[in-house]
């Protein structure tokens, strides 16, 4: 399966900075071959510069998601966005059940299903995060309380991709071994079939990609901080295995 690198730059960048980003981000991408890459490539702007960011990336290898959808399509939610309306500015992706999502705006298993539903109905891929915190990994439930929020968060017949992203490797510097990579990717692929890709999150920068991404049923990276300058993301798909 062809491995994907997503950049999450969460809240940051205004017009002028993700101009410049998308930009070399073009360029970037065409110069290591465009299409010929050998990793898919998108970036998940805020909202707010998605359908520039989108138009600056048109017709290149780049494509664009958007960081969280509301689930339902249209109505009554002040300051919500709808996954029509995203996939109208552009995006081809949405972000779903980001650990920060799930902490700070209290969103539940089943809250991430309904809006898996509606980025499918919307034409949306679904990205869906699902990791542990550090004490739950501490006490040794990691592997139960990822499989409690894949069995909440897909539904039956899941089409999209997941990102396992361990809250404690979020922003922090800090990964988990690789070998406890690989055990909860296996572990994933157990209850998500084959077809799934199985994105790793947390931490993932130009020194350490290549070993991450090298490791089995690994199929890309979700890239916080370091999709926040293009020579880093670029490096990060450079790393990945042809
Ligand atoms: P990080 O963020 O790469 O800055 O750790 C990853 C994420 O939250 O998706």
């Amino acid at each position: 399966m062809r491995r994907m690198i997503a950049g999450n730059w969460k809240m940051n960048m205004l017009a002028d900075g993700a101009a410049q980003l998308a930009g070399a981000l073009r360029r970037g991408a065409a110069g290591k071959g465009g299409v010929g890459l050998s990793c898919e490539l998108l970036v998940c702007p805020p909202a707010t510069v998605l359908a520039a960011v989108a138009h600056a990336l048109l017709g290149s290898a780049c494509r664009v998601g958007a960081q969280d959808c509301h689930a339902e399509a249209s109505g009554a939610h002040t300051g919500d966005l709808s996954a029509p309306m995203l996939r109208d500015a552009g995006a081809t992706h949405v972000i779903l059940g980001h650990s920060e999502r799930r902490a700070n705006h209290g969103e539940t298993d089943a809250v991430v299903q309904a809006k898996v539903h509606a980025a499918t109905r919307a034409g949306l891929v679904p990205i869906v995060c699902v990791g542990e915190t550090l004490a739950e990994r501490e006490g040794g439930w990691a592997e139960s309380v990822v499989a409690g929020q894949l069995a909440g968060s897909l539904p039956h017949g899941f089409e999209g991709l997941v990102a396992y992203e361990p809250v404690w490797a979020i922003g922090s510097g800090r990964t988990p071994t690789e070998a406890d990579i690989a055990a909860m990717h296996a572990a994933i692929r157990h209850r998500v079939g084959p077809s799934i890709r199985i994105l790793y999150g947390g931490s993932v920068k130009p020194e350490n990609a290549a070993a991450i991404l090298a490791l089995p049923e690994v199929g890309g990276a979700l890239v916080g901080g370091a999709s926040l300058d293009a020579q880093s993301f670029l490096a990060i798909a450079a790393a990945c295995p042809a």
